[in-house]
């Protein structure tokens, strides 16, 4: 496989992997509209691989400007990360969130059919579990209470391909269900620039270090975990990236098919083990309050991670420290910035 699609492509998620398949001598086609990334990522990409490769600013939800795309490049792979992904904001703008999601997922799949592209990797999320049966969370667990637009909006592309699939099976399409993507490249040139006040923890983290935000809020402290934190999976960008590579050798080598997998580490923290890694990997403090819980979190999850391993050979490869030293040397960049 060679020339691959990438929607989103400087966007957080989408940028790390860039760089990986542009590392590994696969041609890479960037569709950006910038909505939540700027042009400084497709700049350090070239920087960081010493490759060219073609970028167009466009909405990927226009139909016309894609069908562009496809006829000036012979494409042989899609990977989809024009998702917008902010909980708190789907619930304010359903209609947005639903148009650029869904639509843009079925305008893209539509131009695939028509320009007969059915290699597909699509960026879903470990939220589609909503309430879980079971911890960790095996692929094969039920799907659906998601509680917000974000979720549903992952949950519906879901369906989408399922039945896409099941209408023609030579389609071959991988589901990623990423768990807590956090971290940066290491070159600290890369990394997550959450719009305004961040809603993540990571982020939200390493702004209060800066000192850009005054102290963290931990959401409750009474949940039946170790500690009464909420513990999640976190897994380091650039190894999720790298599982996307793996995803696309599966495509390539596999008859056509419809796989699923999680992406995480396997291994739950919780909001005290994050605040104190980020401590010690940096030496910095994190001032912090403990108030009550946020509406809709979940007190544990993570990923049973077996299956990517056997099916796709993924396995993460960074640790807790890795993912506070990287995302701190990018938050010290920004800084420099400001
Ligand atoms: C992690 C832990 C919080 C912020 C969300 C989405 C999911 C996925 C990733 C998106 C929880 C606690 C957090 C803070 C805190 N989607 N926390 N203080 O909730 O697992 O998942 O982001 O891209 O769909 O739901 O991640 O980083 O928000 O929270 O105490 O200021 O940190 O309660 O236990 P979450 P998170």
């Amino acid at each position: 496989m060679k020339k691959i699609l990438v929607t989103g492509g400087a966007g957080y998620i989408g940028s790390h992997t860039c760089i990986d398949l542009l590392n590994n001598n696969m041609e890479v086609v960037i569709v950006d509209n910038f909505s939540n990334s700027n042009e400084k990522a497709l700049d350090a990409i070239k920087k960081l691989t010493g490759k060219e490769f073609k970028f167009y600013k466009i909405d990927y939800t226009d139909k016309d400007e894609m069908e562009k795309v496809f006829l000036e490049n012979d494409i042989d792979a899609v990977i989809n990360f024009a998702g917008f992904k902010a909980v708190g904001e789907s619930v304010k703008m359903p209609l947005e969130y639903y148009t650029n999601n869904v639509y843009g997922a079925l305008v893209l799949l539509d131009l695939m059919r028509k320009h007969n592209v059915k290699k597909f990797v699509f960026s879903s999320s470990a939220t589609v579990y909503g309430d879980p049966e079971k911890m960790p969370l095996t692929e094969d667990c039920k799907i659906g209470g998601t509680t917000n637009p974000y979720g549903t909006s992952k949950l519906m592309i879901e369906y989408i391909l399922q039945d896409l699939y099941k209408s023609d099976n030579t389609w071959d399409i991988v589901i990623l269900r990423y768990f807590n993507p956090v971290g940066a490249h290491e070159s600290g040139l890369i990394g997550e620039v959450p719009k305004g006040t961040p809603n993540n923890l990571m982020p939200y983290i390493s702004r209060v270090a800066a000192g850009k935000l005054k102290e963290l809020s931990v959401f409750g402290n009474d949940y039946d975990t170790k500690d009464g934190t909420g513990i999640r999976d976190y897994i380091h960008v650039v190894d999720l990236a790298h599982a996307h590579l793996k995803a696309l050798e599966k495509l390539n080598k596999e008859d056509s098919g419809i796989y699923i997998y999680n992406v995480g580490t396997g291994t739950g923290y919780s909001v005290f083990d994050m605040i104190n890694a980020f401590e010690k990997a940096n030496n910095v403090k994190i001032p912090y309050k403990v108030v009550s819980r946020r509406d809709g979190d979940l007190p544990v999850s993570y990923a049973d991670t077996k299956k990517a391993k056997e099916e796709l050979g993924f396995v993460a490869t960074k640790n807790l420290e890795d993912m506070c030293k990287d995302e701190w040397n990018f938050q010290k960049n920004l800084n420099k910035e400001d």
